[in-house]
């Protein structure tokens, strides 16, 4: 509890604080995280299923997967964690979300400012020519192919060996050399380029504050570790900031 407060100061005296999430902060809208006991990547190895050679491979396994993570995204709803984050938007407190999961909850809950690293999941686009779409709802026809020249489409997520964006890039650029505080939430912090921020803005002379059920890769730097679900502890630094006259 006291470092909950010593933590809501910290942000309330911060200029430009941003947030990194990943998959742990869905977890508790029951969408499985990658890594961990329930991982996703413990029934499937990734190498099977989240390159793009392994798309070619065997595009029906791929999208099976896939048809059944899009799923889940659109029967899940939005949780406190992703709540408290939006409202620290609204509050003025928070600058971005930088996230590297693929659902759309953070939109869902209201943030306005998300720099999407790994795509989206809802977002298809053919591999043949630049025909996109907006799914909501799983694709029917497995795999699914374009209407236009009858090439596969593939989900708007980034594989295993593709680049980042250039646009996510270039906006998370911006935010890190403006961040003086950064709030990392339910990430294990071992995937790159995104598991860098953290340490960048460390070296900068900022701030760095975890929230996790488990410790990271990235808790030996941070300055406030909170060690606990999402969902309950955003909402109680929320309220401190409430008391502090937000
Ligand atoms: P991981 O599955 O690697 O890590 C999830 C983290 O969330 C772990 O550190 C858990 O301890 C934590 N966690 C679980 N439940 C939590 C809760 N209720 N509250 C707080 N923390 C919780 O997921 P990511 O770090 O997001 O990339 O994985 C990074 C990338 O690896 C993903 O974006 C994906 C994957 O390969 C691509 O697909 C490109
Ligand atoms: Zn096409």
């Amino acid at each position: 509890m006291e470092e909950i407060h010593r933590v809501a100061k910290l942000l309330y005296v911060s200029k430009y604080v941003i947030a990194l999430t990943g998959a742990g902060i869905s977890a508790e809208s029951g969408i499985p995280t990658f890594r961990g006991k329930n991982g996703l990547w413990r029934k499937y190895r990734p190498e099977e299923l989240a390159t793009f050679q392994a798309f070619i491979r065997n595009p029906k396994l791929v999208w099976e997967w896939y048809a059944w993570r899009i799923s889940m995204v659109l029967n899940a709803k939005p949780n406190p964690a992703h709540k408290a984050l939006s409202k620290m938007e609204q509050m003025g407190i928070l600058k971005a979300i930088i996230t590297q999961n693929v659902d759309n909850l953070h939109e869902r809950a209201g943030s306005k400012n998300i720099v999407k690293l790994h795509g989206d999941i809802l977002k298809v686009r053919c591999i043949g020519c630049r025909y996109e779409k907006k799914l909501n709802e799983p694709p029917t026809e497995i795999p699914p192919r374009c209407p236009e020249c009858g090439s596969l489409l593939r989900p708007g997520v980034v594989w295993f060996g593709e680049p980042i964006p250039p646009q996510a890039l270039r906006e998370t650029q911006i935010h890190m050399e403006k961040a003086d505080t950064i709030i990392v939430i339910g990430t294990s912090g071992v995937v790159y380029p995104a598991a860098a921020i953290p340490y960048i803005i460390r070296e900068r002379g900022g701030k760095v504050i975890e929230i996790n059920i488990s410790q990271t890769a990235i808790t030996p730097i941070t300055d406030y570790s909170l060690q606990g679900k999402a969902g309950e502890i955003l909402p109680l630094i929320v309220k401190a900031l409430e008391k502090l006259g937000y």
